[in-house]
């Protein structure tokens, strides 16, 4: 499974990359605002930096909404390097917008994904990632991990090759129950990665290692 960072703080992503687990990043308009970042020239910068901090796919959303919008901010942000997947939400321009850039060779993440239907029109237009938003689903009573099985089933059935991005994690348990029904990558704040790592008993069991070593270098030194 692979991991990527939820975020457009490049102090968070820099974190990350240093824990040697990630994979890649995603960012959405509303991350980006979150970081202050706005105005053509600046988001476009700042991709850049996100790419020369991660050697990965990095996705970058487009704004616009109409066709040719969708088609010319897409090849815009694509041409900034080659790791930019871009990001297009799933409404009926977009999902036209996908088979243009699949075509084309351009990678994408259909993003704003909530049913089984929406996952298999972006696989049919040739999309390289989809983002089922689970968290958003669990917040309205609905099982968002169970969306990300049923795609899984769908895509095995037909042999899709879009890659499941489980969204909207918002704790370490998500990221466990999408590795459990096979989502391909997991975008994750960066809380959620890190509280993978952490149990009780490793940090018991460490002190205790620790503390028999000392003890018997000490026995040693006196003997
Ligand atoms: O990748 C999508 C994600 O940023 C949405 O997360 O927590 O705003 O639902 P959230």
């Amino acid at each position: 499974m692979k991991f990527f960072i939820d975020t457009a703080s490049l102090a968070q992503i820099k974190e990350a990359q240093d824990l040697g687990v990630l994979d890649g990043v995603t960012t959405n308009p509303s991350l980006m605002a979150k970081e202050g970042i706005s105005g053509e020239d600046r988001v476009r910068k700042h991709y850049v930096d996100i790419c020369t901090i991660v050697d990965g796919p990095v996705s970058a959303e487009v704004i616009a909404t109409d066709y040719d919008g969708i088609i010319r901010e897409g090849e815009s942000l694509a041409a900034l390097h080659k790791n930019i997947v871009v990001k297009v939400p799933m409404i009926r321009d977009g999902v036209k917008a996908l088979k243009y850039f699949s075509n084309k060779g351009i990678k994408t993440n259909c993003t704003l994904i909530f049913s089984a239907g929406q996952a298999l029109l972006a696989a049919k237009a040739g999309a390289t990632y989809v983002s089922p938003f689970i968290g958003r689903l669990d917040d309205v009573s609905t099982d968002g991990v169970a969306l990300i099985d049923t795609i899984r089933t769908i895509y095995d059935n037909y042999g899709y090759t879009t890659e499941i991005l489980a969204a909207s994690i918002r704790h370490p348990m998500h990221i466990i129950q999408c590795a459990e029904v096979g989502a391909d990558v997991a975008t994750c704040p960066l809380s959620a990665i890190v509280a993978l790592f952490d149990h009780p008993l490793t940090t018991i069991g460490l002190e205790k290692f620790l503390a028999d070593h000392k003890k018997a270098a000490a026995a040693m030194a006196k003997a």
